[in-house]
Order: structure tokens, then sequence, then C-alpha cells
């Protein structure tokens, strides 16, 4: 049996107790502990960026990143964006009506939300780069590029 310990985690800025295996990946203790079910499962092994949450403001892959590295670092989930659903981001994808069947959405709004942070007016190739690890299998790219053009301006 894994020896289970006790993980002391800032989540949407608020602090989270965990007891789980060192090993297990944020994905889960999100989901699965602390039923933020808006992180969503896609690959599991880094190649989707379904799971897409910030730590310490930077996109990263939940589902591969153990609970025993994040320490004090702030973690902040698709639910956390905003108080209520008005990150400029949010905003843009309803204003360009984004989603399609919706699973790499919230991954997809999370890679744009840290990108605009770290650069408010990107170029055409720094969108393709930043977004690059996020794949949608409904094809909704152009959408999304030209959502994230538009949070740009609001
Ligand atoms: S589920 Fe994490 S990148 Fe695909
Ligand atoms: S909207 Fe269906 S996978 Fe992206």
């Amino acid at each position: 049996m894994a020896l289970m310990a006790t993980f002391e985690l800032t989540i949407n800025e608020k602090k989270q107790q965990v007891v789980v295996d060192p090993a297990t990946p944020m994905l889960w203790v999100l989901r699965d502990h602390l039923r933020l079910v808006g992180t969503k499962y896609g690959c599991g092994i880094a190649q989707c960026g379904a799971c897409t949450v910030h730590l310490n403001g930077t996109a990263v892959r939940a589902c591969q990143l153990p609970v025993s590295s994040v320490g004090q670092q702030a973690i902040t989930t698709i639910e956390g964006l905003s108080e209520n659903g008005d990150h400029p981001v949010q905003k843009a994808w309803l204003e360009v009506d984004v989603p399609q069947c919706g699973c790499c959405q919230a991954g997809q709004i999370m890679s744009a939300a840290a990108l605009l942070q770290e650069n408010p007016n990107p170029t055409d190739e720094e969108i393709d780069s930043a977004m690059n690890g996020n794949i949608c299998r409904c094809g909704t790219y152009a959408r999304i590029k030209q959502a994230i053009k538009t949070a740009t301006t609001l």
C-alpha cells in the first residue's frame, strides 16, 4: 500500500489540506479529492493540455505535476480564474463562441490566460507557440486564436 502524507496546498487562494500518496498528480487531487472538476483529463501524459492549470501564474500540466512538488506555490484552476467567469479570456471565449464539445476548453482558456498575463499583446506566432501544446480534437483552433486577440481588447 502506498504511504500517505498530508499536504497543505493553496488552491484558488484558499488553503486546502489533502491526505494522499505523494506521487499523486495534481489533476487527481483537484478532481477526486477537492471536487474541482473543471480541470479535465485528456491523455495523462502531458501531451494534450486538457489538464492545464496555473502554478504561480505559469501554465502547467496537472496530470504530470505530483502533489509533493507543489509546496506553497499557488495553484489556480479554471474555477479560480475569475470571480464570475468574467476574466477577459472567458468573455472573449463567449463572444467568439469558441467551444465545440468542450472537453479541451478549460485547458485552452488557462493556457491563453497565462499567455496574456505574461504578454498582453502577443503576435500570431507567439499565440501559436504558447497554445501549441493544447490539442482540440474538434479543431476550434481558428476561433481560439480569434478569441485570444479579442481578449487583448477587453
Ligand atoms: S491530461 Fe494532462 S496533458 Fe493531457
Ligand atoms: S472543443 Fe472538442 S476537443 Fe476542443
